[in-house]
């Protein structure tokens, strides 16, 4: 019986030192678990982000350390017998003796076909590992406390079917790169409560660039104007609807150059963009400068001095000359938060809140913007301060209509939670978005701030430069109308 003599002298092999004994004790137990386990997770059966970290986080470096110290019993330990040449000896008296090759063949067999099967499972078990840890489970819920705001604000944007990692490594990142992002030192300072609340912004480690977004997006094959139309709701009892239409100067970022202009003008191929900031948060900026092939640079300085109160000497130190690229503007692609009345006004838009509850806008952003210290607080407070207000005022709209009500409160405490996470310490306002000019950021970091160092032009402000507005929070404004066209619903 060739199998289990084999087996018998696999048992005699491992148990000739405590190390390989102790890797045979992990490996046994973890390999039928490890296997339930894989096939679980395989099928999809268990979507519990624990269960990831604990396969292949834990258990399968375990299995992986399980094997190593069998070979390293087996083959580098010497035990009651040297292995080395035990096996030299037996090899030497086989090969001696022609017509007995077979049982030498088979050891080799053996060997080989163990050897590969391990080989086979630490690929396996170490690409599942990778795979988890680059998964939108392990990055957004996982670290579930960390990235809560995050994966939250995440979820609900245009880009919650792209996975982090595609934004966050894209493809051309090395594995020196990928292991930053799913680092030690991250998982170390989540473990040890050392991680800064909130998550500060901009980021150093991999932030998307350039050839991430334009895997999906290339603005220079797109250009011309885009619509852009906003809708709002008044303070008043009406809650009344107001509408902003601009046409927006996207232009193209041409990938000759030829054409570049507009808004993606700054991230054209014929002439770059850099620029210096005096803070970490890159609000400050002192210094942008165009560089063009075969053409003597363009470099603009601020007007004026610095406000003193908010020059981050270190950071100024530290910030070197950076390329203007895409998440420059666009910073806030998908984690998107949104102001106060945004978001009430996103609600009322989508009738998750009703419009027709006199005041709701008002008190909805009243509601929202106090500090309740906790989410849990925060859901108990808002009803409350809503049902008190609507009870004292439209008591009569309230005892016909609770409904009413009710879906009001649903409404704003959903706003709320999506905006404000008091654990991680972010609350309205904490992640800024560039894109457009809220309190003389975005394009006025810029625009309007600095002056050519030559000729003292300074960097356009005109109100016309990237957009034109026709119609600003108006009441059923007429290009409504001539936008319709013939469906006047
Ligand atoms: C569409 C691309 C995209 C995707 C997908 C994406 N991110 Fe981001 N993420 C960004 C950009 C852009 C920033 C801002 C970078 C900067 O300004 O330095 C950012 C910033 C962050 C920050 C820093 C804090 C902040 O808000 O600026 C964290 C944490 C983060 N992302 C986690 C995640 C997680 C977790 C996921 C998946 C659930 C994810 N990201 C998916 C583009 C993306
Ligand atoms: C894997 C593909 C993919 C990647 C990578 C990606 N996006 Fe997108 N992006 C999309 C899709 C899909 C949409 C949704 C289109 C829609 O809803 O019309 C979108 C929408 C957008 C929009 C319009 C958002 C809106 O409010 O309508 C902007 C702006 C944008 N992406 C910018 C970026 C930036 C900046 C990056 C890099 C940080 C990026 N995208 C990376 C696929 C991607
Ligand atoms: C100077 C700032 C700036 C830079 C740099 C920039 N964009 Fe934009 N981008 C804008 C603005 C402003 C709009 C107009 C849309 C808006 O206001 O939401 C826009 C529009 C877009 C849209 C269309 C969004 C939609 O709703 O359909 C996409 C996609 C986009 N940009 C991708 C990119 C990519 C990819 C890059 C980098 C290669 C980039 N942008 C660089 C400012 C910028
Ligand atoms: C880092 C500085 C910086 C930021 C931030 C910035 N710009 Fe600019 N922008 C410039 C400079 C410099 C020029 C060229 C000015 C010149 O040559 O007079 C320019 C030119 C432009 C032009 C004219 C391009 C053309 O057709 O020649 C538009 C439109 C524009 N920017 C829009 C925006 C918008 C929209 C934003 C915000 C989303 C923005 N910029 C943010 C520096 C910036
Ligand atoms: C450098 C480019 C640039 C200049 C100059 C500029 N804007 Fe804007 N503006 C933007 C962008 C970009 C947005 C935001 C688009 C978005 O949010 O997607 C915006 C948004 C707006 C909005 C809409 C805000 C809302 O509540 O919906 C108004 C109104 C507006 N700008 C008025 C002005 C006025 C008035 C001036 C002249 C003082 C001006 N802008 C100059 C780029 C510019």
């Amino acid at each position: 019986m060739f199998f289990p003599r084999i087996f018998q002298k696999g048992i005699n092999w491992v148990s000739r030192s405590k190390v390989s004994v102790t890797g045979a004790i992990i490996v046994g137990i973890l390999l039928p678990v490890l296997t339930v386990s894989f096939l679980f997770d395989y099928l999809g059966f268990i979507q519990n982000p624990y269960f990831g970290f604990l396969l292949y986080v834990l258990m399968a470096p375990l299995f992986v350390l399980g094997l190593i110290l069998i070979f390293v019993g087996t083959v580098l330990l010497p035990g009651r017998e040297d292995l080395g040449t035990y096996t030299v000896e037996y090899l030497r008296e086989q090969l001696s003796r022609p017509g007995r090759y077979t049982r030498v063949r088979r050891l080799i067999y053996f060997t080989v076909a163990i050897t590969l099967f391990c080989v086979f499972l630490v690929g396996i078990v170490s690409y599942g590992t990778f795979r988890y840890t680059a998964s939108n489970s392990f990055c957004g819920q996982f670290c579930h406390k960390v990235m809560q705001p995050q994966y939250v604000a995440y979820k609900n944007s245009p880009h919650s079917k792209v996975a982090c990692v595609e934004c966050h490594f894209g493809k051309d990142a090395t594995w020196a790169e990928r292991s930053k992002f799913t680092g030690i030192k991250q998982l170390f300072a989540v473990a040890t409560n050392s991680y800064s609340r909130p998550i500060l912004s901009p980021i150093d480690v991999l932030r998307p660039g350039r050839k991430t977004c334009e895997e999906c997006h290339r603005p220079e094959k797109f250009q011309g104007f885009m619509l852009y139309s906003k809708d709002k709701f008044l303070y008043d009892k009406n809650n009344t609807k107001v509408q902003t239409i601009m046409i927006m100067k996207v232009g193209s970022g041409d990938l000759e150059g030829r054409n570049a202009h507009g808004i993606h003008w700054h991230v054209s191929e014929a002439q770059q963009v850099y620029y210096k900031a005096a803070n970490r948060a890159r609000t400050l900026i002192t210094e942008v400068k165009i560089v063009e092939k075969g053409k003597k640079d363009v470099v603009f300085e601020r007007i004026g001095g610095l406000p003193d109160d908010e020059i981050d000497i270190s950071a100024q130190k530290r910030n070197k000359l950076r390329k203007m690229d895409c998440v420059d503007c666009h910073n806030r692609p998908t984690h998107i938060f949104l102001s106060p009345d945004e978001a009430i006004d996103q609600k009322i838009t989508a009738d998750i809140i009703p419009r027709y509850l006199p005041y709701i806008k008002r008190q909805a952003v009243e509601a929202v913007t106090q500090d309740y210290g906790s989410l849990q607080m925060a859901k108990i407070q808002i009803s409350r301060r809503l049902q008190d207000w609507y009870r004292e005022n439209y008591p009569e709209l309230i005892q016909k209509k609770p409904g009413l009500l009710e879906k009001a409160i649903q409404g704003t405490i959903k706003a709320y939670e999506e905006n404000v996470f008091p654990d991680m310490r972010v609350t309205w306002g904490t992640y800024k978005s560039f894109l457009g000019h809220k309190n003389g950021s975005g394009c006025f970091r810029c625009h309007g701030k600095l002056r050519e160092k030559k000729t003292g032009r300074i960097v356009s402000s005109d109100c016309n430069l990237c957009h034109i507005v026709l119609a600003r929070d108006q009441i059923k404004p007429d290009i409504i109308k001539i936008l319709k066209g013939n469906d006047q619903r």
